[in-house]
């Protein structure tokens, strides 16, 4: 059997020489990095099972090791080495997700004990995933990307819900998956060998969708020249999905409402009630609730559509999705080109990362598309990237551009330029928190939060 590969990061070689000497004599692969930048190149390369770091380095220091390394896998299992001068470091450090620290001096059986429990964590989070893998492929949901929490709910509500006929409302930013997912629920259902007709009610104006919905009979209106057959009538036995279902004209929201209640509609111009077995998913990006307040969305209609209410995160809320997003979509637009790219390097993966995505995940797909076909080399860089991420700052006609009040513009503005200005700080004195402050006058903790805010890779 291979051996398991431990990593060790210390800027004195005596803790190096003996670490190895013990990992060598556990029957475990040493590998070892006399600085924190090249400890993190290691673990990017050679993947080790468990990380073992020191907390004083010059340079990288072990916290920007564990939080880089944890940037690049979020199940990743870094040990501290703390002297005692360290001690509240280190418990800073496990609060910000280490496995453990071990205080120096150690002896070899304290440091096979800590590596034995940091490997039996590692068998069960790897158990987990696996476990996990198997119930996403059962529910064929290949095609729908996502690890963060909030997807993860996502795809158990998708799973509650599939097989049940309720109604439901997707509800989320645009370019959030809303019509990706509710094609999942339908194809997950007992109807997914039946159609699944898709309805834009923003693009159609009032007459027109109405005989869109409910179809109609020949001579009901200038230019009906044949009867025709309503979406409801075509997704019979099967799903009709009413994308943007807030912009529906009151008038059809009643109508829509007998359709649901009594399960038959009767075509524009027609006085004939035909029965249809639908169920409906609709989806929206505005707040119904609010407009049933205002008057602007009937109650009773609302109730009958958000039987459940899936709501969909934004992207910038699920940051960690990113990368995975950012693969598929690479994968995918690599394979129609015919392109041999073999990655996304880590400066273009962080200006990803940090991006706000106001057009969520289409935005981002549209991004890698681009890429891919600007892409020369095999791995995507920053200049195939739009100008849009690689200066965040947008100019104050693009804000007003896309209609953003003058408080958000604000907003935006300064939060672009604190970004920007936090990352060439950073850059500046080599992920130096403390120096870093100095020159921007601020306390560390104050650098901290902000970097946690933007999410910046602190090295
Ligand atoms: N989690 C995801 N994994 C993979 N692809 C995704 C995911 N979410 C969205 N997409 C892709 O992003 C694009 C936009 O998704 P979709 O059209 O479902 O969004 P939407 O919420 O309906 O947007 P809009 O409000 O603009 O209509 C689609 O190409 C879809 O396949
Ligand atoms: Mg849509």
């Amino acid at each position: 059997m291979a051996k398991e590969r431990i990593l060790v990061v210390d800027d004195e070689e005596d803790m190096l020489e003996n670490c190895s000497r013990i990992l060598d004599r556990l029957g475990y692969e040493p590998l070892l990095e006399s600085d924190g930048g090249k400890g993190v190149v290691r673990f990017e390369q050679e993947h080790p099972m468990v990380t073992l770091t020191d907390l004083r380095m010059p340079g990288m220091d072990g916290l920007e090791v564990l939080r880089t390394i944890r940037r690049i896998d979020p199940d990743a299992l870094v040990i501290l080495f703390t002297a005692f001068a360290t001690v509240e470091t280190a418990v800073e450090a496990v609060k910000e997700g280490a496995f453990d620290y071990i205080p120096k001096p150690f002896s070899a059986d304290q440091l096979q004990l800590v590596i034995e429990r940091a490997l039996t964590q590692r068998r069960l989070l790897e158990e987990n995933r696996r476990l996990r893998e198997q119930l996403t492929e059962t529910y064929r949901f290949e095609n729908i990307v996502g690890r963060s929490r909030p997807m993860a709910q996502v795809f158990d509500l998708i799973k509650k819900v599939a097989a049940s006929e309720a109604n439901i409302l997707v509800v989320g930013e645009s370019g959030t998956g809303k019509e990706l997912i509710a094609r999942c629920i339908h194809a997950n259902s007992h109807r997914a060998a039946r159609a699944f007709v898709p309805v834009d009610c923003a693009s159609l104006p009032e007459h027109l969708l109405e005989s869109e919905l409910f179809g109609h009979e020949r001579g009901a209106f200038t230019g009906a020249i044949a009867t025709r057959r309503g979406l409801f009538e075509e997704a019979n036995g099967g799903t009709s999905f009413l994308d943007e279902v807030g912009d529906i004209p009151l008038q059809l929201q009643a109508k829509l409402l007998r359709v649901l209640q009594e399960r038959q509609v009767r075509r524009v111009g027609g006085n004939r009630f035909i029965d249809v077995d639908v169920r409906v998913i609709s989806a929206t990006h505005q707040n119904l609730a609010e407009m049933v307040q205002q008057g602007r969305f009937r109650e009773d209609l609302y109730y009958r559509l958000n039987v459940i209410s899936l709501p969909l995160p934004p992207l910038r809320d699920r940051p960690g999705d990113i990368p995975l997003l950012a693969y598929h979509f690479l994968r995918k637009y690599a394979a129609q080109s015919g392109k041999e790219i073999k990655g996304i390097s880590p400066e273009t993966l962080e200006l990803l990362e940090a991006y706000p995505w106001a057009g969520n995940v289409r935005e981002l797909q549209n991004v890698m598309e681009r890429a891919v076909v600007l892409a020369e080399a095999e791995m995507i860089n920053p200049v195939e990237l739009p100008a849009s991420l690689r200066l965040p700052q947008k100019a104050p006609a693009a804000l007003v551009a896309d209609h953003l009040s003058l408080k958000k513009a604000k907003r935006q503005w300064l939060e672009a330029f604190e970004r920007e200005y936090l990352v060439a700080l950073l850059k500046k004195h080599q992920g130096n928190i403390s120096q870093a402050a100095k020159t921007a006058g601020v306390d560390r903790k104050t650098i901290h939060r902000l970097i946690k805010r933007y999410r910046i890779a602190s090295a």
